[in-house]
């Protein structure tokens, strides 16, 4: 069981007002806030040990690539990879993505085909296309139904020999949708195929098992994690990061260099061109070490309470319609009021200290499928309860009487 309030005294934003009002914070899938305790090892770095890393027999070269390492460690560790080389550290989701897409311009043809699904964020939709511009291979989408989730006959059907990479998110960011992501990395390995899965909605609720899942690829993000930004992992299959090229080149990345020839350095350097950001991996380490103290059962559990809740309540709220209303998802939930744009609800509501994302959530494609400009998006954290999310519905309320 959790114990809120102790919980809620570890976020020192959580005691700042808004607009004079107690902040009242459900942008959580944007990004979540942060425990002092991952604050602190940011300050104690560039406090006490700042210098950079794999570079220096010096005392505090030797502290911080200790500290950079062992994080690598937590992180294989958290996601249960096989071996600590096979977590990349990236600037983010984003990057990730894009390493793996530009890696496979060498090794894809004219007339491959890569499947992605409906649901997915902008980012893991626009490398692929620009990855088929460079070689001609051909996207494909898996579709979605109204309820928001994926038509598996469809994916069904569009397997085939043909299809070299398959690209899903373990949990849609716009709807919440947890998406079959085992039976669709299965179906794929039955092809032959590649997946990458982007965990960057998952990974705050759900503690995905990397080797039961048996993908190729998995990255995320640590922002949303309760760790700073400008840092997240891609997780690569060994056997895939030696076959990619490296992404960008740099120090750090080689084993020899001279004018005639490079060759490069063994996993993971071969993909961590340049000085990284050191204190945000360790940080990154630190916030994995505070999730798993919280427990991720425990986490899912209470989301969900405040999810249910939330849900119920919305749905009292004459004209107002959620989409992908699904019983078994992540704690978020996209809604808009019949009568009036997404934007003004939002903007009234953070009158009243109530942070909420609105707009199209990087997902366009899901917004024309609904045939609508965007959603209010309200995401629930561990850290958020349940009288905030009375004060939440009562806010909308407000906000549509005015409105309306
Ligand atoms: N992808 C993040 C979101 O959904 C930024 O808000």
């Amino acid at each position: 069981m959790l114990d809120i309030e102790k919980v809620r005294k570890d976020f020192p934003i959580l005691k700042r007002k808004v607009n004079g009002k107690p902040l009242i914070y459900f942008d959580n899938a944007a990004t979540s806030q942060k425990p002092q305790i991952v604050i602190d090892s940011i300050v104690d770095y560039y406090s006490n040990y700042n210098a950079n890393i794999h570079r220096g027999v010096h005392t505090l070269s030797q502290e911080a690539t200790n500290a950079y390492e062992e994080a690598r460690i937590k992180i294989q560790k958290h996601f249960n990879a096989e071996k600590s080389h096979e977590i990349i550290f990236t600037s983010g989701t984003t990057h990730g993505i894009n390493l793996v897409a530009t890696g496979f311009s060498s090794i894809l043809q004219k007339g491959d085909e890569i499947i992605v699904s409906a649901l997915e964020h902008h980012s893991n939709i626009v490398p692929w296309q620009m990855l088929c511009e460079r070689t001609e291979a051909v996207l494909k989408v898996i579709p979605m139904t109204l309820k928001g989730e994926l038509i598996m006959e469809e994916y069904d059907k569009l397997l085939s020999k043909n299809t070299k990479l398959v690209f899903v998110n373990h949990v849609s960011n716009a709807l919440g949708t947890i998406n079959p992501i085992k039976k669709i990395i299965d179906k794929a390995h039955s092809f032959g195929a590649a997946v990458l899965i982007d965990g960057a909605q998952a990974t705050p609720h759900i503690k995905p098992d990397i080797q039961k899942l048996d993908c190729d690829f998995y990255v995320c993000s640590a922002h949303k994690l309760c760790g700073p930004t400008g840092i997240g992992m891609l997780f690569g299959k060994e056997e895939w990061l030696n076959k990619l090229p490296p992404y960008q080149g740099g120090g750090e990345m080689i084993a020899k260099v001279t004018f005639e020839k490079t060759t490069y350095a063994d996993l993971p350097h071969k993909f961590e061109a340049g000085t990284p950001n050191i204190s945000g991996g360790i940080a990154f380490g630190v916030a994995l070490d505070y999730l798993n103290g919280i427990g991720f059962e425990n986490i899912a559990t209470y989301e969900k309470e405040l999810l249910d809740l939330a849900t119920k309540k919305l749905l009292e709220i004459e004209g107002l319609k959620i989409y992908g209303p699904l019983e078994n998802k992540a704690s978020v939930i996209s809604f808009n009021i019949e009568g009036i744009h997404p934007f003004d609800i939002g903007t009234i509501i953070d009158k009243l200290g109530i942070a909420v994302r609105t707009g199209h959530h990087c997902t366009q494609p899901i917004m024309d499928f609904y045939k609508i400009p965007g959603t209010i998006r309200a995401s629930f954290s561990f850290y958020n309860t349940k009288e905030e999310i009375n004060v939440f519905i009562e806010a909308v309320k407000r906000a549509r009487n005015m409105l309306l």
